[in-house]
């Protein structure tokens, strides 16, 4: 019904996921998933360095809502040596006995060297599906290189004024599902007088119309709120579509040059 996706490896995806990064790990972060789980959303984005996968399954069990219902994802953290041993210990925090992606939060140290830690994970069972983030088409074609079980899904920051069409051309190539985090510019991008003129056009929020512009362009979407009236709204992106003129305009507002690098500036 245009809500998910199959990933190369046969596993579903839903489109529409929760961001929780820099969402502390208590309070805050518990009401947030417990709200986007209330909300509709079946799909939670953790990870490891977050530090708030406690609270994240903490409210999954809370919210009564089936664990094989949800679709949940958190990532190994590349300055620790073992990804098969890091993914029993977020298993534990989030007191779930599998993920279902679980994926390298960034290149450090080479794109490869953690690759067969990751298909350890899956093979256990830890993970359903594995994959990378933060990876350029380099990166990506260096894994391929090496994998038995290959990347399903790169996750990058994306949006239209972020709109990497040489990497999103790449992963397409590959099947790998391109995950935009940070779709909304981390809030950035919400003033946007263009953004905003479609928008009020459309009756529909700044927000709905980034979080659209990425479902049309294909990518799976995780904006990141910790507001339950936000929370609620963002995911209400399935009743309306934007025009070809719209999304070619959204298109224009890119400040990439259309690269296939996986983000500005390297921070690791
Ligand atoms: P908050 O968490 O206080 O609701 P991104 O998903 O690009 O990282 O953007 C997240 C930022 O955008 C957060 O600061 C979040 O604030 C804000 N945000 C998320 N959804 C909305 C919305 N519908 N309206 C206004 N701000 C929003």
């Amino acid at each position: 019904d245009g809500r998910a996706r199959v990933l190369a490896d046969g596993k579903e995806i839903p489109l529409l996921g929760l961001g929780v990064w820099q969402v502390p790990d208590g309070r805050a972060c518990e009401d947030a998933v417990r709200w986007a789980l209330d909300a509709g959303y079946r799909h939670i984005d953790t990870a490891q360095a977050y530090r708030n996968e406690r609270s994240v399954g903490r409210a999954l069990r809370d919210s009564g809502v089936p664990r094989d219902e949800v679709f949940l994802t958190t990532k190994f953290f590349p300055g620790r040596e073992d990804p098969e041993r890091e993914a029993q210990r977020s298993l534990e925090r989030l007191g779930v006995d599998y993920v279902d992606l679980y994926i390298i939060h960034w290149p450090q140290g080479g794109p490869t060297w953690a690759w067969d830690g990751m298909q350890r994970a899956h093979e256990r069972g830890y993970a359903r599906s594995i994959g990378v983030s933060n990876f350029d088409v380099a990166e990506l074609g260096a894994v391929f290189g090496v994998a038995e079980v290959p990347p399903v899904v790169n996750q990058v920051q994306f949006s239209p004024f972020e709109f990497r069409r040489g990497l999103l051309a790449e992963c397409e190539r590959r099947n790998v599902a391109l995950e935009a985090y940070s779709p909304l510019g981390t809030g950035r991008h919400l003033g946007d007088r263009q953004v905003a003129e479609i928008a009020e056009r459309l009756g529909r929020t700044p927000a709905q119309v980034l979080i659209r512009w990425a479902l049309q362009r294909g990518l799976v979407v995780l904006p990141k709120s910790t507001h339950r009236e936000r929370i609620e709204s963002n995911a209400q992106v399935f009743d309306f579509a934007l025009t070809d003129e719209d999304m070619a305009a959204l298109d224009g507002l890119d400040r990439t040059g259309g690269t296939d690098r996986a983000q500005e500036h390297a921070w690791w």
